[in-house]
């Protein structure tokens, strides 16, 4: 049996923060009461202190590239999942980009089988909402849910033909999966590498127009309101889409949304430097943006934060800027990032803890239990005051590509748990 004790749970469904100590027994929590009440005894084989740590039911990360099948020189499975578990994450979704696509029930079971075999955590597969991403002819959404596919998405591109995402929302609805979108017009984006703006005006690259996503985010939310089937919409990064986003939730439109990190951390001018690891798509957006994002997050008009972890390597991003790949690695960022805007006032804590577990497993529809007696201990311990700087030794993932490298953070995961079973463990020391 294993101990926990003293430590500060957070039960995000309850609202409730309380010191308890807890008793794990294999894969179970056998035991869980007011700290102080349990001795420690020969009977533990293991006794963690978590004085001063929050516990958390383990974290779930809805938007991570494992980047297997096909580009494992990145990442796969296996490295991403450690990665996932160093960040404090026990469930992942990851996204259908691969190669091949996971287009087709082969690679579904293929992900599901080498994440049981290889992984430190589960791994729920996202399917592609169109063959190969082509965007013209949908996947077999009812054959893709039966192998265990969570959600369909064309991430990293929009579907541009409407009936065809009418009918995909349909069809998904009707089967089950939830369907996450990349909202971006390609034809107004084509070419831009950063945010269309002030700071691009004065590097000279070719921007992005925050008007790119928010027309799909206006679209997918007529479709949403058409059809009456929920839609998620992927890493919002603009002022106008929260607008929008918050006219559909008045009006009772069945529409979800996230963001990552990046969004509410930095802005525009972290491309100055021209360090490829803040070139992202959407991109790095305006202090504006950055504002609004932290507003919509406090007022739930977002519900997730998903890290929209996307490992490249020094291949693609030691190039020139214009030349390199869209994306930043996220998974042992996010919680340090999160518990800023903790500190800073923007998100209570049972908030935060939401959007970052039981918020993203509601709309994946994966199973998620609280911390109770008689529930798997899936649980993530976290020193909130642990500051320090991010190396790439800290970094568990195959790519070391993010613009927080050489940055303080505050905030560290010690342990995840999975299934009663200690994935991780942190070896940093004060
Ligand atoms: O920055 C990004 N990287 N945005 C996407 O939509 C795709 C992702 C990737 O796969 O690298
Ligand atoms: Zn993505």
């Amino acid at each position: 049996m294993i101990l926990i004790k003293g430590g500060t749970v957070v039960d995000p469904v309850k609202d409730r923060i309380e010191k308890l100590d807890i008793v794990i027994d294999k894969d179970r929590i056998k035991d869980l009461v007011p700290c102080g009440k349990i001795f420690e005894s020969d009977q533990f084989e293991f006794i963690i202190d978590a004085q001063g740590m929050i516990i958390t039911r383990g974290l779930v990360d809805m938007h991570v590239h494992l980047r297997e099948p096909g580009h494992e020189y990145k990442e796969d499975i296996r490295s991403g999942t450690l990665a996932a578990v160093a960040g404090g994450f026990t469930d992942i979704a990851c996204m259908p980009n691969t190669d091949p696509v996971n287009d087709n029930a082969s690679v579904t079971k293929f992900i599901l089988e080498k994440a049981a075999s290889q992984g430190f955590c589960r791994v729920h597969p996202i399917a592609a909402i169109t063959v190969a991403q082509q965007g013209k002819k949908l996947t077999e959404f009812g054959e893709l849910k039966k192998v265990g596919a969570v959600a369909v998405s064309d991430d990293g591109k929009s579907v541009l033909n409407s009936d065809l995402m009418r009918r995909a929302l349909e069809y998904a609805s009707y089967c089950g999966l939830a369907v996450i979108s990349h909202c971006e017009d390609p034809f107004i984006s084509e070419g831009g590498v950063m945010h269309e703006g002030r700071i691009s005006t004065q590097l000279g690259l070719p921007g992005i127009p925050a008007a790119s996503e928010e027309i799909m985010v206006a679209r997918d939310i007529l479709l949403s309101k058409l059809t009456k089937c929920p839609v998620h919409i992927a890493h919002v990064s603009t002022a106008g889409s929260v607008q929008l986003i918050k006219m559909a939730k008045e009006q009772g439109i069945p529409v979800t949304a996230e963001t990552a990190p990046h969004y509410f951390s930095l802005d525009h001018t972290a491309v100055m430097d021209y360090d490829t690891n803040t070139k992202v798509n959407p991109p790095l957006r305006t202090e504006e943006d950055v504002e609004a994002i932290k507003s919509a997050l406090k007022e739930d008009i977002i519900d997730v934060i998903a890290t929209d972890h996307a490992p490249h390597s020094p291949l693609e991003k030691e190039v020139e800027f214009d030349r390199a790949e869209f994306g930043m690695i996220g998974l042992q960022s996010a919680v340090p990032l999160v518990l800023d805007l903790v500190r800073e006032g923007v998100l209570e804590l049972t908030q935060a803890i939401k959007k970052l577990s039981v918020n993203p497993a509601f709309i994946l529809n994966i199973s998620w239990e609280n911390i109770n007696i008689g529930q798997k201990a899936n649980l993530t311990i976290i020193d909130p005051e642990f500051e320090y700087v991010l190396t790439e030794e800290m970094i568990l993932s195959k790519s070391k590509n993010t613009p927080f490298l050489g940055k303080k953070l505050k905030g560290l995961v010690k342990f995840t748990f999975v299934d009663g079973e200690l994935k991780f463990t942190s070896k940093l020391k004060f």
